[in-house]
Parts: structure tokens; C-alpha cells; sequence
């Protein structure tokens, strides 16, 4: 198999985690490059549920090597959590061969990013509530761009870690205590803190660029799993409704150490219709009884915070943009059972911005905001069978809507997946 991207071409939660399960059955190594426990990718395997917040989603496999690169935040604590829960399963034992591994540069998500997040959402006010999971990342990257991160590595030199906790805590006190009147973080607490987790993370710490160009240079697959979506990318996306990270395919590049030609396919993927957790524009947003029915059906609950998710048709004027920002070769096609039965479909083709008709993302968030959905209206499906070997054994109606959604974004749909379970899936070309 070629080395493939998997990644959001929405607001996130588009079902990544289940098409990562499928296709790293066939690659070696599977690399997540940005964010941190702020995802939340579902996989569902003979009826069993998993949800992974850090590790990447091919660790149900044998055999695979699961990769936590540069560019993402790392909670210690949710990942070892997470690391606990897979080998009591049985998952990372050694005669499954499967085993994950963390870049020494990935930046440390410390408690007080967390606690910071947390206030900021609190005190945000209007405009200033972004609705995030809360886990700190926005807080971690900023102190990254700013050069006063924590790297992994760092959890290895106890003098180089108390003179960062030093500088950073200086700062963190002087918010904490005067914007937000909270006690002061003590860094003697932080230093231990950081240590022992250091020491439980040490087997895993390596340097995953190197690893990965090991890789490429001996023509093993690699698959490259993206976190949220590219309407949350931090320079593309809804800004400021967006996460802190690139999540579009440059984060790649920049979150692994590689170069554009270590990609043969970029799968954007996408539900047939919605969603959105958090705030932020969503134009085709329905704040109806359709929209609760679509919720309903979908199960459409936030896999990391449990929030209700907002649900809306299909926007091809926002699918359009991620086929452009990512390079997208291929469409995977999320979640079409939860559309079974509602007769007429509709899909967003353009947006009418004061009187005006616009064909891509408005920069001003205000604008966007304003953004109404023209729409067109196709024939809706009945019941899809859980299985099917191509598009003829699906609707009539549903084969339509792929072949509309193919021909409006100039891609193919690669992947249709007709339920939460890896055998409800069919996969077509590629
Ligand atoms: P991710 O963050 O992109 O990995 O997506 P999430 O796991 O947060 O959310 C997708 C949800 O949809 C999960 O609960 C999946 O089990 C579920 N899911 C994935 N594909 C399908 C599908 O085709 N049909 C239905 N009904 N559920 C699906
Ligand atoms: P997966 O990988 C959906 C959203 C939050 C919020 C914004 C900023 O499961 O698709 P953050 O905590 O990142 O600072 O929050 O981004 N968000 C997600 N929405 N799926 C995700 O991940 C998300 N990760 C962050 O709801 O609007
Ligand atoms: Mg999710």
C-alpha cells in the first residue's frame, strides 16, 4: 500500500478513527502528527467500541508501529491512561508485535495549560468562548510558538526542566493570581510531577523522524492520521472558532519531518452531511426537529467531551476548500445510514453573503456568520444494506448523491461507510 493521509475535510469527528482502522490493516506504521487528546476517534471491531484520544487508531492491528510525532501536544496522564487500557486489552503485548512511540520533541501538556483553558473559557464572555474540549492545547501551542514549551526530552534533564518550569510558572503566577485570582502553581510540585512521568514514558520516547525517513527509505507504508478537521485548522479554518494546530495536510510536513513526495494519497473525509462541536459559523446548521433526528440517529455526541453536536446538511462550498487547502485526491464517505429515509437531501452549493453569491470561506468571522446556504435538493434513500461489494448494490438515489458530491468537488469518493462497524463499509477504487 502507498502512504496515505487520512484527515478531516469538516469541523471534525467526520468517523477518521474508523477509516484509519481499515486502512492500516494494510500499512506498517501509522503516525499522528498534530493535536492531542482533544481528539476523540471511535472504532468499532465485532461490536466492540474503542475511543482513542492520542494513539493512533491502526493499534487494533498486529504487527504495526504507532507513532506520536513532533508536532503533538502530549498529556502524560491521558496517555498513559490510554496506554493501561490497550495492554490490560492485551493490545500491546509483545506477541502482537504492536507498539507505539513517541517523538522526544513532542511539547508536554503540563496541568496548568489545562487549568488555563479552563479559565479562559470561563471568563471568555461573549466572542471569547471558542467551546474547546478543555484539555489544555490551545495553551500548550502557545507556549510552543512562543518558545518557552516543555519537549519530552526536556523530562530528562532536571536542570534544564526546573529552569523552563521556572520561566513558565513566572508568567502562568502572574495570570493565575492577578486575572483570575487563583493560587499559585508550585514548581517544586510541577518538577516531580514532570519526572515521574518522564520515567514512565522513557521505553517509548525515540526520535520518531528518524524513524519514519528508516521507514520511507525501506519502502515500508505509513499512514499519516489526522486529528480534528480542516475547518478547525488554525490558519484555514474558522478562525477564531478553530483548534490550535495545523490540521490540514501541511501539518504533516511540519508535525513529522517529512517531505510532500512521502504522500501518494490524501483521503479527505467527510460524513454525507454536518457536524459541529463547539462554537463558531456553520451555515447550514439545522436548528430544527431535522437536525435533532439527524443527532439522534447519528449518536452524534462529542466522543471526548460528550457535548451534543450541532448537525447540518452537507456544504460543498466548505468541502470545495478542503479539497484545495489539503491537495485531496479521494472523498471517504461518512455515515450515509444516518440519512436513510428522509426524502428530500439537500446540499450546499453556494453562500448568498449580503445579497452577494460566494463560492468560498469568507476571512471576516462577522461575514461568515451572515453566511445564508443556497441550496439544491436531491432524492433522498431508503434502507442501506450493511454490506455491499459496489454503488449499483446501493439506492439508485444514493448512488445519485455520491456521483453529485464526485462531480461538484472534482474527486473521487473512495470509501462509503454505511455504519460504525469496520465490515459496514465499501470500499470502491484506490
Ligand atoms: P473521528 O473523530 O473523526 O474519528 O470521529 P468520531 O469517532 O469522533 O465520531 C464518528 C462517530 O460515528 C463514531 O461514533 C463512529 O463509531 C461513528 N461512525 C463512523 N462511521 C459511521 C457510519 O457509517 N454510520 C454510523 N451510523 N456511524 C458511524
Ligand atoms: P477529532 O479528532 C471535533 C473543537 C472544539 C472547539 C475547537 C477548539 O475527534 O475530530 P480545542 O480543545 O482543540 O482547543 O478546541 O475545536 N475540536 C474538535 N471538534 N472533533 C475534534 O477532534 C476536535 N478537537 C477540537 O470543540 O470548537
Ligand atoms: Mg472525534
Amino acid at each position: 500500500m502507498a502512504n496515505v493521509a487520512i484527515l478531516g475535510a469538516q469541523w471534525g469527528d467526520e468517523g477518521k478513527g474508523k477509516v484509519v482502522d481499515i486502512y492500516s490493516e494494510k500499512s506498517e506504521f501509522i503516525v499522528r502528527y498534530q493535536g492531542g487528546n482533544n481528539a476523540g476517534h471511535t472504532l468499532v471491531v465485532n461490536g466492540e467500541k474503542t475511543v482513542l484520544h492520542l494513539i493512533p487508531s491502526g493499534v487494533l492491528h498486529e504487527g504495526k508501529t504507532c507513532v506520536i510525532a513532533s508536532g503533538v501536544v502530549l498529556d502524560p496522564a491521558v496517555f498513559m491512561e490510554e496506554i493501561d487500557e490497550l495492554t490490560k486489552r492485551g493490545l500491546l503485548s509483545e506477541k502482537r508485535r504492536t507498539k507505539v512511540v513517541i517523538s522526544e520533541r513532542a511539547q508536554v501538556i503540563f496541568p496548568y495549560h489545562k487549568l488555563l483553558d479552563r479559565l479562559r473559557e470561563e471568563h471568555g464572555g461573549k466572542g471569547g468562548k471558542i467551546g474547546t474540549t478543555v484539555r489544555g492545547i490551545g495553551p500548550a501551542y502557545e507556549d510552543k510558538v512562543a518558545r518557552r514549551g516543555i519537549l519530552i526530552c526536556d523530562l530528562y534533564d532536571p536542570e534544564l526542566l526546573r529552569e523552563k518550569l521556572e520561566r513558565a510558572v513566572k508568567e502562568k503566577n502572574t495570570v493565575l493570581e492577578h486575572l483570575y485570582g487563583q493560587p499559585k502553581l508550585s514548581i517544586d510540585e510541577l518538577h516531580q510531577w514532570a519526572i515521574e512521568f518522564g520515567k514512565k514514558l522513557k521505553p517509548m520516547v525515540c526520535d520518531t523522524r528518524v524513524l519514519v525517513q528508516e521507514a520511507l527509505a525501506n519502502g515500508k507504508s505509513i499512514l499519516f492520521e489526522g486529528a480534528q478537521g480542516t475547518l478547525l485548522d488554525v490558519e484555514h479554518g474558522t478562525y477564531p472558532y478553530v483548534t490550535s494546530s495545523n490540521t490540514i495536510t501541511g501539518g504533516i510536513f511540519t508535525g513529522c519531518g517529512v517531505g510532500p513526495k512521502s504522500l501518494e494519497h490524501i483521503v479527505g473525509i467527510s460524513k454525507a452531511y454536518t457536524t459541529r462541536v463547539g462554537t463558531g459559523p456553520f451555515p447550514t446548521e439545522l436548528a430544527d426537529a431535522l437536525g435533532e433526528q439527524i443527532r439522534a440517529k447519528g449518536a452524534e455526541f462529542g466522543a471526548t467531551t460528550g457535548r451534543p453536536r450541532r448537525c447540518g446538511w452537507l456544504d460543498l462550498v466548505a468541502l470545495r476548500y478542503a479539497v484545495e487547502v489539503n491537495g485531496l485526491t479521494a472523498i471517504a464517505l461518512m455515515k450515509a445510514d444516518v440519512l436513510s429515509g428522509i426524502s428530500e437531501i439537500k446540499v450546499c452549493t453556494a453562500y448568498e453573503i449580503d445579497g452577494k453569491r460566494v463560492n468560498t470561506l469568507p476571512a471576516n468571522i462577522r461575514a461568515f456568520e451572515r453566511a445564508k446556504p443556497v441550496y439544491e435538493t436531491l432524492k433522498g434513500w431508503g434502507d442501506l444494506p450493511s454490506t455491499a461489494k459496489g454503488l449499483s448494490d446501493l439506492p439508485r438515489e444514493f448512488a445519485a448523491y455520491v456521483e453529485y458530491i464526485e462531480r461538484s468537488l472534482g474527486v473521487p469518493v473512495v470509501t462509503v461507510s454505511m455504519g460504525p462497524g469496520r465490515e459496514q463499509t465499501l470500499m470502491r477504487m484506490m
